[in-house]
């Protein structure tokens, strides 16, 4: 049910295209200090799902880094699948999802002598699996973010402004960008997407607003989105 042939043929095409572009070939470890210890035994649901907003956001972000060195050259950058190996985003954000990913993550996936998928959990362990299992079900789908391009490349121009010095009404862009995030969905039903534009919001949020990295998050965002 979960196989799919143009996998194997996949590996070989993104194996050559990892070397060429210099990714490692050998689990890199994952820093996981900053969050909160597990159990020893592994878990069979995420620890980091419901765990309060501090975590979690730590959580995406740490999985984020593990995802890029050791997933992305063959489940692809920001777990959208080139097709060559199956797309991450779409397992469902509960149990039985979470069970089949730490299977995986754990065991890697050999087929006839052939390893297709290196075993991660010795090496990385259940925080960094648990991190990078966060990071995957809260991509946003397809679709969302693309119908506000236009209007979210003139926000992007006004933080870059206002990272300057430039004017602006940065609670009124907060809102927008909010209003904007909480459409996008995910693809693995987990409530809330962290998209670009969840990104910026936050990032222009609070007492100290960072506008010229929210600017960086909707550019980053736009252009992996086309
Ligand atoms: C060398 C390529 C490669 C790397 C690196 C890799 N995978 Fe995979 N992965 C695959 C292939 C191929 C499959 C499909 C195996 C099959 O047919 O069941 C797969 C399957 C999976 C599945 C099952 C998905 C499903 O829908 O059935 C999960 C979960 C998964 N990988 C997670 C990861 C994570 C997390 C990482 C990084 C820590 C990772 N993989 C790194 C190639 C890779």
């Amino acid at each position: 049910m979960f196989r799919t042939p143009l996998a194997a043929l996949g590996l070989i095409a993104t194996a050559g295209a990892a070397i060429a572009a210099g990714l490692p070939l050998t689990p890199q470890p994952v820093n996981t200090d900053a969050l909160p210890d597990v159990s020893e035994e592994w878990l069979t649901e995420n620890p980091y799902r419901d765990a309060g907003d501090d975590v979690w956001k730590t959580a995406i972000e740490i999985g984020e880094s593990g995802f890029v060195q050791n997933c992305a050259r063959c489940h692809g950058l920001g777990a959208v699948s080139g097709g060559l190996a199956p797309d991450l985003r779409y397992l469902e954000a509960e149990e039985m999802g979470d069970e089949w990913f730490v299977e995986r993550f754990q065991t890697g996936y050999t087929q006839d002598g052939v390893t297709k998928m290196p075993a991660f959990g010795e090496l990385l362990g259940q925080k960094a699996a648990w991190a990078i299992r966060t990071y995957v079900e809260t991509r946003p789908d397809d679709g969302t973010l693309e119908a506000h391009t236009v209007r979210l490349l003139e926000i992007r121009d006004d933080l870059v402004g206002m990272s300057k010095g430039g004017e602006g009404d940065a609670a009124a862009l907060h809102e927008e960008l909010k209003g904007i995030a909480a459409e996008v969905e995910t693809g693995s039903g987990a409530p809330v997407a962290d998209s670009a534009a969840f990104r910026a919001a936050n990032l222009i949020s609070g007492d100290a607003p960072d506008y010229a990295h929210a600017a960086e998050a909707l550019t980053v965002g736009l252009s992996a989105a086309h």
